[in-house]
């Protein structure tokens, strides 16, 4: 997968460069970009924002920088290949969520577009649309100060799902969300540690009893902190023997 990011902040994206998602890039698993939106402007001062029509409070981003960016990395591809998806984070955007990580997974490219100030001239969505599938995504109802942060947040949650970048694939399996469900509680060794005891079920060695104990776990911490995800939640989708933990 090829990812450009392009912001007014490259630096903020750094933390790309280390752990899983960094490994994933000096293993030819990942490309990523970055680009500074100010190498797009004309002038002087290299200005990307300007007061807002209607007036209000803040600055919006100025139209012409951001397509004379996106039109050079939209250009940057064969010609007979599909238009890259172009994520513009936004908190006015569909919500981001697990399986949104895993249809993005499937993208040969993805163009992340970091709004600051009020956000970007809505124009340049519609000019957009001609050279990018546009999906405006918010990672959650609350305001962040642009969209680096969510950048970072999104290209984790998409990069470790490509294919290698994860060492065990079993890990993506069993973690919240996977099922629709919050993960279970995991402990290592010692067996007791300051005076607290891991469940005993987990040291019986018997696998249909630990299996059963996790769906249980599953289902109460769910219960107890997304009732929402609840409520979603399809037992029937479950394999036949794990639907008896409830
Ligand atoms: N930019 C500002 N707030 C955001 C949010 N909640 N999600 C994604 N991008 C944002």
């Amino acid at each position: 997968m090829r990812i450009d990011v392009v912001s007014i902040f490259p630096d903020y994206l750094a933390p790309l460069e280390l752990s899983l998602i960094g490994k994933a890039r000096q293993d030819g698993l990942l490309e990523l970009n970055v680009h500074d939106l100010r190498d797009f402007t004309t002038d002087r001062h290299r200005t990307v924002d300007d007061t807002p029509y209607g007036g209000g409070a803040g600055m919006v981003m100025k139209p012409e920088p951001w397509a004379q960016a996106l039109a050079a990395v939209a250009a940057d591809r064969p010609a007979e290949a599909a238009k890259p998806v172009l994520i513009v984070p936004s908190p006015a955007g569909e919500r981001f969520t697990q399986a949104t990580a895993h249809e993005l997974a499937e993208e040969d490219r993805l163009v992340f577009a970091c709004g600051r100030y009020e956000g970007i001239d809505e124009r340049v969505m519609e000019w957009a649309a001609g050279h990018f599938t546009v999906r405006p995504v918010s990672l959650g109802d609350y305001v962040l100060n642009g969209g680096e942060v969510a950048v970072l947040a999104m290209v984790e949650a998409i990069g470790r799902l490509l294919p290698g970048v994860v060492g065990n694939p079993e890990s993506l399996v069993e973690e919240s969300h996977s099922d629709g469900l919050l993960e279970y509680p995991v402990y290592t060794k010692p067996s007791n540690w300051r005076e607290r005891e891991v469940p005993a079920v987990l040291l019986s060695g018997n696998h249909g009893n630990i299996a059963q104990w996790r769906r249980h776990e599953q289902y109460r911490r769910t219960a107890e902190r997304r009732p929402d995800l609840l409520a979603e939640f399809d037992a029937g989708r479950l394999p036949r023997a794990d639907r008896t933990a409830f």
